[in-house]
């Protein structure tokens, strides 16, 4: 019998004759440890199959963690499917995670359905599966600041990155077009930098949203922008400007805006605030502070900024973007967690930062030289705010590029021709969807799909067969529709709900 093909490809697979079939009375064995798993599972089974799946000692669906287990990693999987039953081993927890999103994909489509689907035969074929990923770092990341998206949304995500063994949703709280960050010491980031595009979240929200990702094997990656894109910050708290005698509105056009924070010590301190309720809520060990796209104009132009810069013994204002972020780095690298960055050089940055090298690829080369880790980011491969075809009927995207699936199936997070000792920085890959032309659900799941197939195929296959993962595509297309992932998008209402940059 054919396996139903898998999205992404596992590292090694073997059809075996026969079918298992899941049914009212089977039960499944879990050891210590594998609890999280067995619950995902009848989370994941039971809406469409009502399946009671409970736990017994002599369960024919075994579910084995086995941390004396070599050759799986930390997130690898084995899985046996025999006629009799079902073997799932893994050295951790994680890995289960993962086997159990495959064992979800091998069963008839209809299992990704939420409402009971009866009279279908919830059977999967038999198979061994061994199945470890390229690369630790397999990411999504949302821009909630452009455009606010309630936390359910964000639960749904995190579903479909799950699906996909993507294991990273990185989130970007803040922008110069909104703050959705709560931090109780400076409540009018939310309260002025939750407007005009819709909101901010509540403690208790990202909470839940985190705990309802670590269930699915996936970590929530909070990146709070600093020292440019801060005009949201800055409309709530002008004395955090280079001039505190002005004041300024959320921003409502996109591009760089040359408003950036100020270099004085309470800046420092407010950026410490933050990250600290940052830290208290996100147990990522990541923290991601921007850093990218900060014209110095401002500090050029501001005499305490100019004082600051000759008090540290800087060459001038230019080299205080340096400077800012090593405070801000040492600060999160004290509280034991790693600063990430957006890198434009590969060389920008402290060599402690973890960075995401965005412009181009060969940054990334010169970042992991330096001895940087590097998280492969480059926007005409990843970014999925750019239109993914030239298509009349395409809806507006990000202006300058196409991003078609093609291209982010071809990024590759360590080329070939890398060193051992370059590759070696590389922890993996990510797509990013910016949402200045991004302003409903629809629309974003419209763009996430399924160009993060792609990025998930690269970052947990690797080098891929363009053909191959093309044709298993076709199936897995209908497993996006079973789960309401549009494949086109409604005709824009009119009037239209498009903001439009410069209006
Ligand atoms: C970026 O695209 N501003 C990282």
């Amino acid at each position: 019998m054919r396996l139903p093909p898998l999205v992404p490809q596992p590292t090694q697979l073997h059809p075996l004759p026969g079918r298992f079939t899941f049914d009212d009375t089977t039960a499944l064995k879990i050891a210590p440890g594998a609890e999280g798993a067995a619950r995902l599972l009848r989370t994941l089974l039971g809406p469409a199959t009502g399946l009671p799946l409970p736990e017994r000692s002599d369960g024919t669906v075994v579910l084995a963690l086995d941390p004396a287990l070599t050759g799986l990693g930390d997130e690898g999987y084995g899985l046996t499917i025999g006629a009799e039953g079902v073997l799932m081993r893994a050295a951790r927890p994680q890995g289960l995670l993962a086997g159990i999103q495959t064992l979800r994909q091998l069963l008839p489509v209809q299992a990704l359905h939420d409402m009971p689907e009866p009279g279908v035969t919830w059977s999967v074929p038999c198979a061994q599966i061994t199945d470890t990923p390229r690369f630790p770092w397999r990411g999504a990341m949302l821009d909630v600041a452009r455009h606010f998206r309630p936390v359910s949304f964000l639960h749904r995500y995190v579903d479909l990155l799950a699906l996909h063994k993507l294991n990273v949703l990185h989130l970007h709280l803040t922008d110069d077009q909104g703050w959705r960050m709560p931090v109780p010491a400076h409540p009018r980031l939310t309260e002025i930098g939750g407007h005009p595009h819709g909101g901010a979240y509540t403690r208790g929200e990202l909470t839940a949203l985190i705990r309802h990702a670590a269930e699915r094997g996936v970590t929530v990656v909070p990146e709070i922008e600093m020292p440019g894109h801060v005009r949201a910050a800055l409309a709530a708290y002008p004395a955090l400007g280079n001039r505190p005698d002005r004041t300024l509105d959320v921003w409502d056009r996109w591009g760089v805006c040359d408003t950036v924070l100020g270099v004085h010590d309470e800046v420092l301190d407010f950026c410490r605030d933050v990250l600290d309720e940052v830290m208290d809520v996100f147990p990522s060990q990541y923290v991601h502070v921007g850093g990218e796209e900060c014209p110095t104009t401002e500090w050029h132009a501001s005499p305490a900024a100019r004082r600051r810069a000759a008090e540290e013994g800087l060459d001038g204002p230019e080299a205080l973007h340096g400077w800012f972020m090593e405070r801000i780095g040492g600060h999160l690298l004290a509280a034991g967690r790693r600063p990430l960055g957006w890198t434009e050089t590969g060389a920008d940055l402290p060599p402690y930062f973890t960075v995401m090298p965005w412009l181009d690829t060969a940054h990334g080369r010169t970042a992991a030289r330096r001895g940087h880790r590097v998280v492969m980011a480059p926007h005409r491969t990843t970014y999925l705010d750019y239109p993914q075809s030239a298509r009349s009927d395409e809806p507006p995207g990000q202006p300058g590029a196409v991003v078609d699936l093609r291209a982010v199936h071809g990024t590759d997070p360590a080329p070939a021709d890398w060193s051992a000792t370059e590759t070696a920085q590389v922890l993996g890959a990510q797509a990013q969807l910016w949402t200045e032309y991004v302003p409903t659900a629809a629309h974003a799941e419209y763009l996430t799909f399924p160009r993060l197939c792609a990025l998930a195929e690269v970052a947990w296959t690797g080098r891929g067969d363009w053909n191959g993962f093309l044709a298993r595509l076709r199936h897995h297309r209908t497993r996006l529709d079973a789960l309401g992932v549009p494949r086109r998008l409604p005709p824009p209402p009119s009037p239209p709900q498009e903001r439009k940059p410069d209006e």
